[in-house]
């Protein structure tokens, strides 16, 4: 049973404050979750409320209804009591941020009290052994970063690691290459958000840049690493400017859907996130229709880990992959839901970090948990590598 629930403001990666929380059991379980956040966040996510906002509130509406009524390790009612404190869709009363980081934290205190490891207890006996490719981030710009590429994130993919720790170092080296290829061509840059190098490039030298670094980082450790993108198009689209805006070019929707079927044969790309505003699933519906079976097509901020607008997506053959971060929708139980539909529908799922983190490392277990094809969550820097070591420990443990 939990007896204690503490809340308090913590940092994240961009020094913002965020909430953590911990959970306490009866027989002396504890577990401890922190919130992340985004920067290009989706339209249709669930509330982030100011830190001591959603702290008060949590304090006020949802402890009294988990604190000696529910037990740690039934997270279905954990994440019931949460939804239940809140009384909205979209966690707007006491912030998804807290919602989440009670959520995180009763599963890890929930796993504590099994003596098992979080992965173990959120994917049970049953759970598939395979494990999911990290996605590096390692250029990009967008919201993540001013003055860079409008295309939000360049994705390695090592697609041919023969282990998860051999793909986490070869995202490690193509981020190094990266930067020894801008050094020599006397391109100065600082880091974005998640600690992708972030150059004042355009988009086609870092098309260039990336299948450069990917080819020798490949030939150098003999196993295939290609590439992906999050266009993050959502961000770009401008109606009044009539489509998406790329520096001072605009690119219409058929534009922009030719484009990106282009970036896929040309690049051979293995994975394009929010290639289209948020939305028009309806051009989600035309470019996955052209290139669906060449490549991933993703929802992010399309889907936001929401089961209905992915029953939508489903319906209309929208993309054939969804973005799973649980804070866009606010408990670990609802991402299992959309994680579950689908699976059952034959999507791919990617658990992903967001651009403001913490240490926290439950989106690695999550990952492991529910047979995740690909795990988006950077490739240095140390609120991303504490996810990127939890996986080589995970799999390490399991072996
Ligand atoms: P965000 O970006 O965390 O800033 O929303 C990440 C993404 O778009 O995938
Ligand atoms: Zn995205």
């Amino acid at each position: 049973l939990i007896t204690d629930i503490r809340l308090r403001r913590v940092l994240d990666s961009r020094g913002n404050p965020t909430v953590e929380a911990d959970v306490l059991t009866e027989s002396g379980g504890f577990g401890r979750g922190a919130a992340p956040s985004g920067a290009s966040t989706g339209e249709f996510e669930a509330i982030e409320l100011p830190a001591n906002e959603a702290i008060a509130a949590a304090r006020e509406h949802a402890v009294p209804r988990l604190v000696d009524e529910v037990y740690a390790g039934d997270q279905r009612s954990v994440d019931a009591a949460l939804r239940a404190a809140d009384g909205t869709e979209d966690f707007s009363e006491i912030g998804a941020n807290s919602a989440v980081a009670i959520s995180m934290a009763a599963a890890k205190a929930g796993a504590d009290v099994l003596g098992a490891p979080l992965f173990q207890h959120l994917g049970g006996a049953f759970r598939g052994d395979n494990f999911p490719i990290p996605l590096g981030n390692v250029i990009g710009g967008g919201e993540h970063a001013a003055d860079a590429t409008d295309i939000q994130e360049f994705l390695s993919a090592p697609v041919g690691a023969p282990s998860v720790a051999d793909a986490v170092f070869a995202n490690a080296q193509v981020h190094q290459e990266i930067h020894d290829i801008l050094l020599d061509r006397d391109v100065p840059s600082g880091k974005g958000d998640e600690g992708a190098w972030a150059p004042s490039i355009d988009d086609a030298e870092a098309f260039e840049i990336v299948e450069e670094a990917t080819d020798a980082v490949a030939d150098e450790l003999g196993f295939e690493i290609t590439f992906g993108l999050d266009v993050a198009a959502a961000e770009m689209y401008d109606e009044d400017e009539g489509g998406y805006v790329y520096g001072d070019q605009v690119r219409d929707t058929e534009e922009q859907i030719d484009y990106i079927a282009e970036l896929v044969e040309e690049y051979d790309l293995a994975y394009v996130e929010d290639p289209l505003d948020e939305n028009d699933f309806d051009a989600f519906t035309e470019l996955t229709d052209r290139v669906g079976d060449q490549t991933l097509i993703c929802g992010d901020d399309l889907f936001v880990t929401n089961v209905e607008r992915l029953e939508r997506g489903i319906e209309q053959d929208a993309a054939n992959s969804i973005l799973i971060k649980p804070n866009q929708i606010g408990t670990l139980s609802d991402a299992f839901d959309a994680i579950e539909l689908a699976a059952r529908n034959e999507y791919g799922t990617i658990v992903s970090h967001r651009s403001g983190e913490t240490e926290d490392t439950t989106i690695a277990h999550l990952a492991v948990a529910t047979d995740a094809e690909f795990i988006k969550t950077g490739a240095v820097g140390g609120e991303r590598t504490a996810k990127l070591n939890e996986l080589i420990r995970i799999a390490d443990d399991a072996a």
